[in-house]
């Protein structure tokens, strides 16, 4: 005799395939978005954690402590006319309210960062 798969209208089985068929869903979600995290530049990860509490994600030093801090925006000509040479001095030994990271971050860190703002300043 043919088996009639009884258990698919089972109502408790067919949560069970309505929870897989998300499971799944959510995993394609998640392999669609790693291209996108594996293609983050460098400096992107310690950017966002380290310093965009006060430059803001985009570097336009539009968040509460970036105003009341004074800090610049990015992309603004005060900003653009230094020299990673200025910009590495100001990291490492901070600048008015700037925190100095000289010995937290290391000096590759520093120069992914410093690519990680010009990237911003020349974003759209
Ligand atoms: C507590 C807030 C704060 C944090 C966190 C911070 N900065 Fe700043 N940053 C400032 C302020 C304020 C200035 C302006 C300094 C001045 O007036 O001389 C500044 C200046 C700068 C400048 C020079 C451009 C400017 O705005 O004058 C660069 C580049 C910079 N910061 C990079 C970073 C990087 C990279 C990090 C993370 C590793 C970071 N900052 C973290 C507040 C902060």
């Amino acid at each position: 005799m043919f088996a009639y798969p009884l258990n698919a209208l089972n109502p408790e089985d067919e949560k069970v395939r309505i929870r897989m068929w998300l499971v799944a869903a959510f995993g394609l979600a998640l392999l669609e978005h790693a291209p996108h995290l594996s293609a983050q530049a460098p400096g992107q990860i310690a950017y966002i954690a380290k310093c965009a509490s006060c430059h803001g994600m985009t570097g336009m030093a539009d968040t509460q402590a970036g105003k009341t801090t004074n800090a610049q925006p990015f992309n603004g000509s005060t900003v653009a006319a230094m020299s990673d040479a200025t910009l590495l001095g100001i990291i490492k030994n901070g600048s008015g309210k700037m925190p100095a990271y000289n010995g937290k971050i290391s000096e590759d860190e520093a120069s992914k960062l410093i690519q990680y703002i010009h990237q911003l300043q020349t974003a759209k």
